[in-house]
């Protein structure tokens, strides 16, 4: 079978789905290179900071791994602003749903919400309510979002950081997202 030859959903046989399958499957392996060639474009995405996102991004990752936090995390560091070009007014939950099938729920919430968290840092400056990040003071993941925004995100903009290279975290990129993912969906 080349194609299948429904042209509605309902129309489709349980042969088809499977080949379907198949082919997504395939398709899914080829996920780890997708997102090193989407985190390579954030060398041209947002400027006006001493350092591109790309770079910003790698020394949040380099961080992490040097203060030995686990691969999940590393990964998910790496990761946190790769919605910025695709989502500028909502990069957090972009990348968080990247991420979703292949971590911890709470790894997940801590990059889903760092947009609101990071606000602690430059809200009083900009008129934006600095603590909203306390809307979501109740969860159990709360105090390890603030910790990942103070150790990991505010303080990644430093041109003299010696950073590693996106070829460092290939193995990692890898490892994460070559994982049978928690759940799939298709629409
Ligand atoms: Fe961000
Ligand atoms: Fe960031």
């Amino acid at each position: 079978m080349q194609t299948v030859e429904f042209t509605q959903m309902r129309d489709g046989t349980s042969e088809e789905y499977e080949f379907l399958e198949e082919l997504e499957r395939d398709y899914a392996k080829g996920l780890p290179e997708r997102i090193e060639a989407s985190l390579e474009k954030l060398e041209h995405s947002l400027s006006g900071y001493k350092v591109s996102r790309l770079e910003h991004s790698l020394q949040s990752a380099t961080r992490a791994h040097r203060d030995g936090r686990s691969v999940d995390y590393v990964v998910a560091a790496l990761l946190h602003d790769i919605g910025d070009e695709l989502a500028p007014y909502s990069h957090s939950e972009l990348a968080a749903a990247i991420l979703r099938p292949y971590v911890s729920d709470d790894l997940y919430q801590i990059i889903k919400t760092h947009g609101v968290f990071q606000i602690f840092y430059y809200g009083k400056q900009t008129g934006i309510d600095p603590n909203l990040r306390e809307r979501y003071k109740n969860e159990s993941w709360y105090e390890d979002a603030i910790e990942f925004c103070e150790l990991y995100d505010q303080n990644c903009f430093d041109p003299d950081y010696d950073s590693e290279p996106l070829s460092f975290f290939k193995p990692m990129i890898n490892e994460v997202f070559s994982r049978e993912p928690l759940f799939g969906e298709r629409s």
